[in-house]
């Protein structure tokens, strides 16, 4: 399990306009943390340290809980301006968790294994507010055998609601 520095929570706690207990503030960063980790390991390429300062820092720029496409942008130029949050990572690193966070909220799917951990880490905590995560809008293998695992081979534990947005 990696561990995100202090500062860095700090600095998303302390950007984060909303209530922190709310359904994208504190857990949920804890939650995609947890399974972005668990996809990791099922990721060769990808990079746990990237998935797991995504977890923290991807949501922290959100004006409101309901649809807010450009938070991911947001968060990410807000990244770019106080990029000394992020001195601790390799250039390569902070360039991919830029991307990953700026693209996260557009409701597509990525080839490049770290961001598609990433993601899919953000939408298996989609059934939080009542959705399933559709198999079509996991990026990894491993995000998607998680989903099966969780909600069998065919999705037949009738999603609610489907969604692509994070
Ligand atoms: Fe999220
Ligand atoms: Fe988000």
């Amino acid at each position: 399990m990696i561990k995100v520095p202090d500062h860095v929570t700090l600095f998303a706690v302390s950007r984060y306009p909303l209530n922190l207990s709310g359904i994208h503030g504190q857990t949920h960063w804890e939650r995609v943390h947890k399974w972005g980790m668990a996809l990791s390991l099922g990721s060769k390429r990808a990079d746990p340290n990237v998935v797991a300062h995504f977890a923290v820092l991807h949501d922290m720029c959100r004006r409101h809980d309901g649809t807010d496409p450009e938070h991911g942008p947001r968060a990410s130029a807000l990244l770019e301006e106080n990029i000394d949050v992020l001195t601790h990572l390799t250039t390569g690193q902070r360039r991919k968790l830029l991307t990953a966070i700026s693209g996260h909220s557009d409701g597509t799917t990525s080839k490049d294994d770290t961001i598609g951990c990433c993601w899919d880490a953000d939408r298996l905590d989609l059934p939080r507010v009542g959705l399933t995560p559709e198999p079509k809008y996991m990026s990894t293998e491993s995000g998607l055998y998680t989903l099966r695992e969780l909600y069998g081979p065919h999705l037949s534990v009738a999603p609610v609601k489907q969604s692509k947005k994070l």
